[in-house]
C-alpha cells in the first residue's frame, strides 16, 4: 500500500507539472543556408534553467514509486551541478533534505542556486570522486543516493508522455519540414539522447540523431569501440556533458552518427550564436550548434533542403565568469580565432 506521505509527494509533482509550460521552440534565420531550418529546443526556460528540470522531476518519480523515498529522506546526488539545481527545488517542494557532490570547479551562479532552494553542496576535485563520495554520503546518512548517471535513461518515459521528442515533434507539426532530417543533443548522462533515439524508432521517423561529443569526454570513443572499461584522467571543460567514464545511461545503439567537437569550437559557436539570437547560453549548447552546423553545411554541399533541430540547454548567465570572460577562455579552452574564422566562413 502506498503511504499517504508518498501519495501526497506524488500529486505535489503533478500539480507542479500542471502549472508548468512547455518550453519553446525557436526557429534561427540563416540565410547562408536556404532551404535549410535550424531549431533550437529552449530548454533554458524551466523554473530551474535548464534540461535537467524535466529529469529531477522523472528521478523523483522514479524514486517514490519505487519504494526508494520516503518522508524525510535525504537526498544525495552526484552531479556537474545543472541536475542538483533542479533537485534541489523538487527536494524543496517535498520538503526533503538535499546534498549536491559537485567539483569544485562548477559555475558560482549554480551552487548560489542549489543553496537557494536550500541544498547543500558537498565538493569534490575532480568529476571522477563524485560517483564514489555519493554513495558514501548516502550510506552514511540513511539517504538515498539519485544517481541520475544510472538511472537517467529508465527514469523518463520514453515512449511519449509529452517527453522532450514527443514535445519537438508536435512543435514541428506546422513547419515546412515537420520532421527533422537530424537532432543533435551532446551528452551527460545521455538520458536526452537516449530517450530522443528511442522515441525516433518507436514512432518510426526518419530523422537521424547525431550526438555531439566534447574533448575528455569517454562517449565518442565507447560508440566506436564499445569498450566499457574506458576512462579519462582529466574532465570535460563543457559543463554538463562529456564524462570521464562510460555511463549507464548512455546508450550507443540508439544513435545515429557522433561527431567529436574541440571545445574552443564549442565557445567559439556560442559567441556567434549571441549575435544572432541576442542571448548568451551555456558552452554545451555551443557544442550542439557546432555540430548543426556542420551538418546544415552537409545538407547544402549535397543540395538538400530539410530541417535540424538542437538544444539549447542552459542559459550563458551561468557561466559569466567562465565562457564568457576572455581570461578565463584564453587560460582554459585556448585561442577561438581558427574556430571563429570557420564559423564566418561556413556561415557566410
Ligand atoms: C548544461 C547541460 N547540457 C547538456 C547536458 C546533457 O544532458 P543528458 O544528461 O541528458 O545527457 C547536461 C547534463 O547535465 C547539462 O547540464
Amino acid at each position: 500500500m502506498t503511504s499517504t506521505w508518498v501519495n501526497h509527494a506524488i500529486s505535489e509533482i503533478n500539480a507542479d507539472y500542471q502549472r508548468s509550460a512547455d518550453t519553446h521552440l525557436i526557429r534561427l534565420a540563416l540565410p547562408a543556408f536556404p532551404g535549410i531550418h535550424l531549431y533550437l529546443k529552449d530548454e533554458s526556460t524551466h523554473p530551474t534553467g535548464s534540461l535537467k528540470h524535466r529529469l529531477a522531476r522523472s528521478l523523483f518519480l522514479y524514486g517514490l514509486c519505487n519504494g526508494w523515498i520516503k518522508e524525510g529522506t535525504p537526498i544525495i546526488e552526484a552531479s556537474s551541478g545543472s541536475t542538483a539545481v533542479s533537485e534541489a527545488y523538487f527536494a524543496r517542494l517535498l520538503g526533503l533534505p538535499f546534498i549536491a557532490v559537485m567539483p569544485s570547479c562548477t559555475a558560482r551562479r549554480k551552487v548560489e542556486q542549489i543553496a537557494f532552494y536550500g541544498g547543500r553542496c558537498h565538493f569534490v576535485d575532480s568529476a571522477c570522486e563524485i560517483y564514489d563520495v555519493s554513495e558514501m554520503l548516502a550510506k552514511e546518512l540513511n539517504g538515498h543516493y539519485m544517481d541520475q548517471f544510472t538511472y537517467a535513461e529508465r527514469a523518463t518515459d520514453w515512449r511519449g508522455n509529452n517527453n522532450i521528442a514527443d514535445s519537438i515533434f508536435r512543435q514541428m507539426a506546422s513547419e515546412p519540414c515537420p520532421v527533422p532530417d537530424y537532432i543533435v543533443m551532446s551528452a551527460g548522462t545521455g538520458g536526452t539522447s537516449a530517450t530522443i533515439g528511442r522515441y525516433l524508432r518507436y514512432q518510426g521517423h526518419a530523422t537521424q540523431l547525431m550526438v555531439v561529443d566534447p574533448q575528455n569526454s569517454v562517449f565518442f570513443d565507447y560508440w566506436q569501440s564499445r569498450d566499457a572499461t574506458l576512462k579519462s584522467r582529466v574532465g570535460s571543460k563543457i559543463e554538463g556533458i562529456g564524462r570521464p567514464r562510460v555511463e549507464p545511461s548512455f546508450i550507443p545503439a540508439v544513435i545515429d552518427d557522433m561527431m567529436r567537437v574541440p571545445d574552443a569550437a564549442s565557445v567559439a559557436t556560442i559567441q556567434w550564436l549571441e549575435t544572432i539570437l541576442g542571448r548568451k547560453v551555456g558552452a554545451s549548447t555551443g557544442t550542439n550548434v557546432w555540430g548543426a552546423l556542420q551538418l546544415a553545411a552537409k545538407m547544402r554541399d549535397e543540395g538538400r533542403q530539410g530541417a535540424i533541430v538542437t538544444l539549447l540547454c542552459d542559459s550563458g548567465e551561468r557561466y559569466l565568469e567562465t565562457y564568457y570572460n576572455p581570461q578565463w577562455v584564453e587560460h582554459n579552452i585556448g585561442d577561438l580565432t581558427p574556430w571563429q574564422a570557420e564559423i564566418k566562413r561556413l556561415c557566410a
